[in-house]
């Protein structure tokens, strides 16, 4: 088989930190705030600026808190993990590493003792029927080690009395997320919409904020984990008066990934470009013999961490980070082997349908 004529403009496939969006260039950070205070009124402005954007694009309903907070996604549901769970029984899904690794948290850190796991094998999803919603839910929204995704909100109750706590990074700006049914969610800013890593997103529903005010857990909270003072919220870390010192670097950097996603359309273009690069892949998959998705039921097939089954993947990942066609295609170190393409809404549709060629042409060289 010949080397295939075009090459992906961006051999940028990685699950995180992801692509920069496109025509993104370090130019971008001229105007970044560096060597001024967080605090200052000038800091301070584009902190709430990132906050405000964030919500708009998401369409976050107006009681939902949101904050910026430390150590990006690990360090928010952390955050919530420590600060909402305890108060009653709660309910771990697992169905790839990183929900299995708030499991551990969970039993093994907090060692809560009523606390039921529903786990799956990589590929599948534990059955979403048996989640008890009278307990908390603690839950990733897209497996980005299986490439396994919740395929809805629809098995989230209305009535729950307990609350879900939803680690979304995978997710978060390439998937519809039911706000109303989700109590605490998380993120990071390198994941969907190709920002700089270090720096978490929670957001609080008022009945999570209610739980808050309401219950101590018998736990010490380190200080970066606190969200409260005297008892209340702490209203300041939801209007930009960060814990601790953000990189006003990387925070230029999020405000023009932003906008970037204001101006080709919003949320639903962002969705729009991920799911056309799932369909992509898809197609390809569906008329090549030597490859199949690892997640079984296509309706929980991700949209941005593609995984996938073939013979010899380290090979292929090896040849095409050498030819400069894909890097970081490999599966995380935690799946089974395979490919991982990261399919989120910076990655071009365009760059994912000319690295299918290559991949038919990595696969002949490695056989
Ligand atoms: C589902 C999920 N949870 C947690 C993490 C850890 O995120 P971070 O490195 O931002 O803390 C990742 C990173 O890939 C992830 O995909």
């Amino acid at each position: 088989m010949q080397k295939p004529a075009r090459r992906p403009n961006s051999p940028h496939f990685s699950s995180g930190p992801c692509a920069k969006r496109p025509e993104w260039r370090l130019s971008a950070l001229e105007n970044a705030l560096v060597g001024r205070s967080h605090r200052s009124k000038e800091g301070k402005a584009r902190l709430e600026e990132l906050l405000e954007r964030s919500r708009r694009l998401l369409g976050l309903p107006a009681e939902w808190r949101i904050a910026i907070v430390p150590a990006s996604d690990t360090g928010a549901v952390e955050m919530a993990l420590w600060n909402l769970l305890g108060a009653r029984g709660v309910d771990l899904l697992a169905w790839e590493s990183f929900g299995e690794g708030w499991v551990t948290d969970v039993t093994k850190q907090l060692k809560l003792e009523d606390a039921r796991v529903l786990r799956a094998p990589y590929g599948k999803l534990p059955d979403l029927r048996e989640v008890d919603f009278a307990r908390d839910v603690v839950f990733t929204w897209n497996g980005t080690t299986s490439g396994v995704r919740v395929p809805n909100g629809d098995w989230i109750a209305d009535d729950r009395q307990g609350l879900t706590i939803c680690d979304a990074t995978s997710a978060v700006y390439a998937m519809d997320l039911p706000w109303q049914k989700l109590d605490a969610v998380t993120w990071s800013w390198q994941k969907v919409l190709g920002g700089e890593a270090a720096h978490g997103m929670l957001v609080l529903s008022p009945r999570a904020v209610e739980r808050l005010e309401s219950y101590t857990p018998p736990w010490p909270l380190p200080k970066i984990f606190r969200l409260l003072s005297k008892g209340k919220l702490n209203e300041g870390i939801f209007k930009g008066e960060t814990i601790n010192t953000p990189s006003m670097l990387c925070v230029e950097d999020q405000i023009d990934a932003l906008k970037w996603a204001e101006r080709i359309g919003g949320l639903p273009a962002l969705i729009r470009r991920s799911e056309a690069n799932l369909a992509a892949v898809s197609a390809w998959v569906e008329r090549t013999p030597w490859v199949s998705f690892l997640a079984e039921d296509p309706a929980t097939r991700s949209c941005t961490s593609i995984c996938l089954s073939c013979e010899k993947p380290k090979e292929i990942a090896a040849l095409l980070a050498e030819e400069g066609v894909a890097y970081d295609i490999g599966a995380h170190r935690d799946a089974p082997p395979g490919l991982r393409v990261w399919g989120g809404s910076t990655v071009e549709t365009s760059d994912i349908e000319a690295l299918l060629p290559w991949l038919d042409w990595a696969h002949e060289e490695v056989k």
